[in-house]
């Protein structure tokens, strides 16, 4: 298995409803996680990007939230619409030559 260059990590981190805000319960993280992920094999770009599911990234209300490392890009707010221009921003941000 290769290691990969860069990782998007994507909070998945779940509360309990009577709980402060989370990415994962008022957000549907896990879901956005996976059209992440789709999005990233369709373009081919698995080698150098891996999308994966974290822990709290610590900043919890305005969620979701995902962060590029090591570029250290963050992305809130979002929602399944803005999956593809989430990775158009990531693929510009490793790979600053590529026509996106
Ligand atoms: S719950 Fe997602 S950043 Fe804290």
């Amino acid at each position: 298995m290769t290691k990969p260059d860069n990782i998007l990590f994507v909070c998945a981190n779940a509360r309990g409803a009577d709980k402060r805000e989370s990415c994962g319960t008022s957000h549907g993280s896990a879901e956005l996680c996976k059209l992440l992920r789709d999005e990233v094999k369709a373009r081919g770009l698995k080698p150098q990007l891996r999308v994966t599911s974290s822990g709290c990234l610590g900043h919890c209300y305005g969620g979701p939230h995902a962060v590029l490392m090591p570029a250290d890009k963050w992305f809130s707010g979002f929602d399944a619409d803005d999956c593809s221009s989430i990775i158009d921003a990531v693929q510009q941000t490793i790979s600053p030559n590529s026509n996106v």
